[in-house]
């Protein structure tokens, strides 16, 4: 009900929050199924995090991300809104299903006891 009204409003936060939750309910749908079942999703996610978000997180330009045992929500939240210096990826650059599966890989990366949270 909610939802619906907020829609018809059409503010671009209340948009955005929409779009969140949508992602925010695909996730849960994910995480209730065994990990081990999608073993394509997860080459996927591995695959446009090497492409892409390593190209700052693997360099020094942002922080390490594997093996920080970060919730998978984290990491999409934070790429779907960015923060400072990094840039927000839209649905244009990365579709919900790959934005997930980044994700899970990213918070299934073994822990790093070396890797300090961030200050
Ligand atoms: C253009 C460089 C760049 C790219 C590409 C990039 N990031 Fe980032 N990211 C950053 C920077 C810089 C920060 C630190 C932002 C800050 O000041 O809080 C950051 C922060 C984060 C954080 C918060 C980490 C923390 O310790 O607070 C997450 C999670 C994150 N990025 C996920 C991703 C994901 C997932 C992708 C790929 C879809 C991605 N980033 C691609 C530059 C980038």
């Amino acid at each position: 009900m909610t939802i619906r009204r907020g829609v018809t409003v059409l503010k671009p936060t209340t948009t955005r929050a929409v779009a969140l939750a949508t992602l925010a309910l695909l996730w849960i749908g994910h995480t209730t199924t065994a990990v081990a079942q999608e073993p394509a999703n997860v080459g996927k996610g591995q695959q446009y995090f090497d492409k892409v978000c390593a190209k700052c997180h693997e360099t020094g330009v942002g922080p390490v991300l594997k093996g920080r045992d970060l919730p998978e929500a984290t990491y999409i939240i934070i790429a779907r809104l960015g923060r400072n210096a990094m840039p927000a990826f839209r649905i244009t650059d990365i579709d919900d299903d790959t934005l997930v599966a980044v994700a899970r890989y990213l918070a299934g990366t073994p822990k790093n006891p070396d890797q300090g949270a961030t200050p």
